[in-house]
């Protein structure tokens, strides 16, 4: 039977394994071209009718993963008519200086089910499910943090709070500091940070600040299988932006948003594979035994989180599978 689950599964860890050949190069456009180009190619091989709603930019931008691009196998007589969105390699920079946290990723939902979000900044509060409905956007960042550790049973200072390390989040780091959490700086990588703060045992607790709105829905998606929350708000920078927003059919860009406003699908499959080591996925390993991949696949109708690890056999017929 056709489980949608799988197939992109097979897309995120093809990403990742041709992402990963270009680990460490020095050059994130490569890096990101690699994912996108394998992205694109395993997509085309599922029997789908998909529609990019998130992807690499609008068509005239971006020559392949753009949004509204047609997707999946041609001339496949699929009644699966879904919208798909995707970060074919999120942290970009992470893979071409080699550092931890590189994934891709890939959503896909019934129509209409993940926001069209403008590629903007987004405002955003990440927790896990046990601290969920304890923060708000608008509180000051002590208060939250005290509603954090509460529902956690624990001290503000036991917490870690994850953050973009960025000149615009001065203030956020310095009140974290003055509540008494402990900070984890990071060079990229909200989303899959996000991820991990839904997940109980991976350290992280909370994660901050602003970072990119696609990645802010596609984080969505995670936690709506994850039980997790976002709560978040678009970031306007101009009238010019604003108009642009509104054009998409925001009609208030002020808007708070909660996770299933971001990604409210009622069949929703998320998939990320890592590239390089992170908290939650291990990167890519090659070896004479096979490629390994780490991955996460998750579905909110059927309410399943796999994490899956596959050894590729790229056709080799001497390859042999370690068990581990
Ligand atoms: P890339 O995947 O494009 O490399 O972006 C990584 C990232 O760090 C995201 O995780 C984050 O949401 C966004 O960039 C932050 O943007 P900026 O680097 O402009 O602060």
């Amino acid at each position: 039977m056709f489980d949608l689950s799988l197939e992109v599964l097979r897309v995120v860890e093809d990403a990742a394994v041709a992402s990963a050949r270009t680990m460490g190069m020095g050059d994130a456009d490569t890096a990101d071209r690699a994912a996108v180009e394998a992205m694109r190619r395993t997509m085309d091989t599922i029997p789908m009718e998909g529609t990019i709603v998130i992807g690499e930019g609008e068509r005239d931008k971006a020559p392949m993963l753009y949004i509204g691009e047609k997707v999946g196998a041609p001339n496949s007589d699929s009644q699966m008519v879904v919208d798909i969105a995707v970060d074919p390699l999120e942290g970009t920079n992470l893979c071409s200086t080699g550092a931890a946290g590189a994934i891709t990723v890939l959503a896909a939902s019934e129509k209409g089910g993940l926001l069209h979000a403008p590629d903007c900044y987004m405002e955003k509060i990440i927790v896990g499910p046990s601290s969920k409905g304890a923060v708000d956007l608008d509180a000051p960042v002590k208060h939250n943090l005290k509603a954090i550790a509460r529902r956690l049973q624990r001290g503000v200072d036991d917490l870690v709070v994850v953050v973009l390390d960025r000149p615009r989040h001065q203030k956020l780091i310095s009140e974290i500091r003055e509540a008494g959490a402990r900070i984890r700086l990071i060079s990229d990588g909200d989303l899959s940070a996000g991820i991990a703060a839904a997940v109980a045992g991976t350290g992280v607790h909370a994660v901050m600040g602003s970072g990119g709105a696609p990645e802010g829905v596609l984080t969505a998606a995670a936690l709506r299988c994850l039980n997790g929350q976002i709560v978040a708000r678009l970031v306007v920078k101009d009238d010019a932006q604003k108009e642009r927003m509104q054009q998409m059919g925001i009609r208030d860009v002020t808007k708070i948003y909660d996770t299933s406003e971001l990604a409210p699908g009622r069949s929703l499959v998320f998939a990320a594979c890592g590239v390089t080591d992170g908290n939650l996925l291990r990167g890519v390993r090659f070896s004479g035994d096979g490629t390994i991949t780490q991955s996460i696949v998750m579905t909110s109708s059927t309410s399943k989180v796999r994490f899956i690890e596959t050894t590729h056999l790229e056709n080799k017929p001497d390859v042999k599978v370690r068990f581990r």
